[in-house]
């Protein structure tokens, strides 16, 4: 592996990042996530123990390694301290190894509510958000009126900014008692885990430029996938920061020398939750099977996930747009028991073949997918820990996807267990 290494979601959010990040984990030195909020869900088996983290970089689970939350991310402070007490209960000390930008926005009681109430007002052409107020957090954000983990320590201006902006994200969207939140009440849940929280905050982008400069492995955790960017992805069906490399820059306040290699991870097959268009969605048996077999409920939200075969024309724009050198493949084994496997080559849209993703997304709900019909294996690949000891099948399915992005394959999940991960 080099030195530091960014890992992307290919896809819609959920391909299997977790495993890859706390497998790259022990390598590194530095664990930080640069984007997004509670609305990620990754999931981490450690021995018998089962850990869903939303905010905190999963290497947090690694003894001694530094985890850092960059100013990028949208941190829930009261999600976050339920978290630190969950790692807590399990034995997992964080003392000393986790620290956060004192200049992360925070997301509010009040931006849960608007994001519910924003929801309910789109009625069903709703966005089918993960309703942890991810998209009201970032609009104050760039609205210019967030309220930031140092403005936790400045009584006045805090009270001040809770007043005028809880009344503006409520008032709009008709909030309890006529958009009047309880802005006492908030003031006072903060003030609550204030002095927890300020042992943790840090200069995320000082901090990191020192442990590079000190020779560290910097492992950068990104969450949700290509296809959610704000920017790049299925806009308006989109999460509401950048889950591409891009982000990482920003969200840290680092310059891109400091990434040394993109790892882009890809599930076999694809899937989303929540609205938006998606060309290979199955809503047959195969489509039932997949989320069956693979356990495809949210992390988040246990909402049941669209599933659907891959898509190289998703990949092949998620690999363009991050720079994507390697992929991880992740839920192999997921495909042990099916005859025929499709892979989506390109679109038909208008009587045309087209092999990139159009930008109007009218149009990409209108693509019709182009299948490439592949053999199954129909034996288990649990076991296997070799890419030359799957089945024939099996390497022809991972080979023709990586010859068409030009990557390599550097790791294989066949499992949710750490020891079920076939390394190229
Ligand atoms: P939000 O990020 O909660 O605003 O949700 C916007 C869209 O992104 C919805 O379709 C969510 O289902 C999706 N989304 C957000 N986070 C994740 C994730 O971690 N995995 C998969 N989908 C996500």
């Amino acid at each position: 592996m080099s030195k530091n290494v960014i890992v992307v979601g290919c896809q819609w959010g959920d391909e299997g990042k977790g495993k890859v990040v706390d497998l790259l984990a022990e390598k590194a030195d530095v664990i930080v996530r640069f984007q997004g909020g509670a609305n990620a869900g990754h999931t981490i088996l450690f021995g018998d123990k089962k850990f869903i983290l939303h905010l905190i970089p999963s290497g947090i689970i690694h003894p001694g390694k530094l985890c850092l939350i960059g100013n990028g991310v949208v941190l829930d402070p009261f999600g976050l301290i339920e978290e630190l007490d969950l790692l807590k209960t399990q034995g997992i000390d964080t003392e000393g190894r986790l620290f956060i930008s004192s200049a992360v926005n925070l997301v509010m009681p009040y931006h849960k509510l608007a994001d519910s109430l924003e929801e309910k007002k789109r009625g069903g052409d709703g966005i089918g958000t993960t309703l942890r107020g991810i998209g009201p957090a970032y609009r104050d954000k760039v609205s210019r009126r967030g309220i930031r983990l140092c403005d936790l320590y400045a009584h006045d201006r805090l009270k001040a900014k809770l007043n005028e902006y809880a009344r503006l994200n409520l008032e709009y969207f008709g909030g309890p008692d006529g958009g009047k939140p309880a802005t006492e009440e908030i003031y006072n849940d903060l003030m609550q885990v204030a002095p927890i929280l300020r042992p943790l905050m840090t200069d995320v982008s000082i901090e990191l430029q020192k442990c590079h400069r000190a020779g560290k492995s910097i492992l950068y955790e990104g969450a949700q996938g290509a296809m959610l960017d704000v920017d790049l992805g299925t806009y308006p069906f989109a999460t509401s920061s950048n889950t591409t490399v891009g982000g990482a820059l920003t969200g840290l306040g680092i310059g891109p020398k400091m990434i040394d290699e993109v790892i882009g991870v890809v599930k076999a097959y694809a899937t989303r939750v929540g609205s938006g268009p998606f060309p290979t969605e199955l809503q047959d048996e195969a489509g039932k099977k997949l989320r069956d077999v693979g356990g495809e409920y949210g992390a988040t939200t246990g909402r049941p996930r669209r599933t659907g075969w891959l898509d190289l024309v998703v990949l092949r724009h998620a690999c363009r747009i991050n720079g994507v050198e390697k992929i991880a493949v992740t839920k192999l084994d997921v495909l042990d028991d099916f005859r025929e496997i499709n892979i989506c080559v390109g679109y038909r849209l208008h009587g045309q073949d087209i092999s990139e993703i159009p930008l109007d997304m009218a149009d990409l709900s209108q693509v019709q997918p182009i299948y490439m019909t592949f053999h199954g294996w129909m034996s288990s690949t649990t076991d296997i820990d070799s890419f030359k000891l799957l089945p024939e099948n099996a390497r022809k399915y991972l080979s023709f996807i990586a010859d068409d992005l030009g990557v390599k394959i550097c790791l294989i999940s066949t499992g949710a267990k750490r020891e079920k991960t076939i390394v190229i």
